[in-house]
């Protein structure tokens, strides 16, 4: 892409002027990119511009999609920020006929990645790139992050604007980078959500543990985020846990938190994630966790007649604030290793060229899940490559330190009726990675005996099946 001036003609254009991609318009415009925008509602088009301020002189509101297009010089490069799924379709369909073979359509919203695969294999009369985008609309306006999927060459040609418009992480670095061919970007969004819902859950299950098992209250729990904020915890979503918890209701005063109802809502990345990694046989249960809790999060009625039919739960968790931090702390190393280690098989599976040290680093800054535990993870990735985090010395070190707070914390919970999905899930499939001698000989035992699957034999020896034949299925329950 050309460096452009004020008065250029633009060859960035944006289609959908919603919070995120007027957002996203104004971050483009800011950075020097002239930019050409529509919206399906002309007023608002008009709008946008007239709200623009100083940046108004860099944008070109047009009525039709083909003044778009007219407005723009080619080749083109078009963002689309509409809502994911047959907009998109609807909206490249009507793109078709006015574009031309080197214009480039990039779709920028929380696409599922299948359809950023299949879009891209259709045979598009121009080209095509999926790209994640996170941040919300803050980090849309002033920088997101940016996992971008799509050929290497429509990558170059686009990375001077994406690395413009993108968060910087401390270093300077900016935080976008390509992750691969066609739902590369997508796919790797969709794992951040995941990771997202994951870090929210466990978030709001030591919010549980200290509200019900501690007695705090909303105003004393967010001083301890805020304290975790400045340790290994620092990130954006504890930091914004804090001002949750602070916040005051401003109908009736007291605590904002005490009003909202308790059920999340979601629009689907977070399970797309836990499918994709059932497909890939990659086990996330702390994501999986997370996702199951939102579902049971809106089933209020059946929670409520739960309590009436077997009383409320004990809640009385005898636990230290250290222990909350600890226990959180290693939810997340665990939390995250699951999310690399499934997007390391996604790569091998694809045949993507995935970089988990560049998607570490890609997510410092800007998204929603920005912490600086990213930094050493980066780090890590890169000195033990296809590694599960877990095994990497630094965070070995840590998970040593954290995990006698994890366990005591998932016990007190099971003993006191606090539901910790995420936490419990995390520290089981932690066991079951640190044992070297598992469970599944038996299941290998039950496979064979009534289907004949077969097993191996640890001493090598040549006996794939059990001696079940010879014996009843039932046996004595006398010795
Ligand atoms: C981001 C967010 C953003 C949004 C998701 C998840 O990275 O900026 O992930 O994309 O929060 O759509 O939303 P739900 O919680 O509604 O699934």
């Amino acid at each position: 892409m050309k460096t452009p001036g004020a008065m250029t003609k633009p060859q960035t254009g944006l289609i959908g002027l919603g919070t995120m991609g007027a957002a996203l318009a104004l971050n483009i415009a800011e950075k020097g990119f002239p930019i050409a925008v529509w919206n399906r509602t002309t007023s608002v088009t008009h709008a946008f511009k007239a709200g623009a301020g100083p940046l108004a002189d860099r944008i070109t509101p047009t009525d039709t999609l083909a003044d778009l297009v007219a407005a723009m010089a080619a080749p083109r490069a078009i963002v689309l920020m509409v809502p994911a799924g047959p907009t998109v379709d609807d909206m490249l369909a009507a793109l078709a006929p006015l574009l031309s073979a080197d214009d480039l359509v990039i779709d920028a919203g929380n696409a599922n990645f299948h359809d950023t695969n299949r879009r891209t294999a259709q045979g598009l009369p121009f080209r095509f790139m999926g790209i994640g985008v996170s941040g919300g609309e803050e980090g849309a306006r002033h920088g997101p992050a940016i996992m971008a999927g799509g050929t290497p060459e429509d990558w170059t040609r686009m990375a001077p604007v994406f690395r413009a418009i993108a968060a910087k992480a401390e270093d300077g670095t900016p935080c976008a980078d390509y992750m691969g061919q066609a739902g590369a970007g997508h796919f790797v969004k969709s794992v951040h959500n995941g990771i997202e819902y994951a870090d929210m859950q466990m978030i709001a299950e030591v919010y549980g543990v200290m509200r019900d098992g501690l007695g705090l209250t909303a105003p004393e729990i967010a001083p301890v985020f805020a304290r975790w904020n400045e340790g290994a915890l620092r990130s954006y979503l504890v930091e914004i846990s804090a001002a949750v918890a602070a916040a005051t209701d401003p109908i009736k005063g007291g605590a904002l938190l005490d009003m909202i109802v308790d059920a999340a809502g979601q629009k689907g990345t977070g399970r797309w994630t836990a499918i994709e990694a059932q497909n890939l046989a990659a086990p996330i249960p702390v994501i999986e966790a997370a996702v199951m809790a939102r579902n049971v999060s809106s089933r209020r009625g059946e929670r409520a007649a739960g309590e009436v039919l077997y009383g409320p739960a004990p809640t009385r968790a005898d636990l230290s604030l250290d222990d909350l931090e600890h226990a959180l702390i290693a939810g997340k190393i665990l939390c995250y290793a699951q999310g690399f280690a499934m997007m390391t098989a996604a790569a091998t599976d694809f045949g993507w060229a995935l970089g988990m040290p560049a998607i570490a680093r890609v997510w410092r800054a800007g998204c929603i899940i920005r912490s600086a535990m990213l930094n050493d993870m980066a780090t890590a990735l890169a000195a033990h490559p296809g590694q599960n985090l877990i095994l990497a010395p630094f965070f070995a070190d840590h998970l040593r330190r954290s995990l006698p707070s994890l366990r005591r914390v998932v016990a007190a919970g099971a003993l006191n009726g606090l539901g910790l999905p995420a936490l419990s899930a995390g520290l089981a499939w932690f066991d079951l990675m640190r044992t070297a001698r598992g469970t599944a000989n038996m299941i290998q035992g039950q496979r064979d005996f009534f289907g004949l699957h077969g097993f191996q034999r640890l001493d090598g020896q040549d006996y794939p099946h059990g001696p079940w034949a010879d014996h009843e299925a039932t046996v004595s329950a006398t010795p």
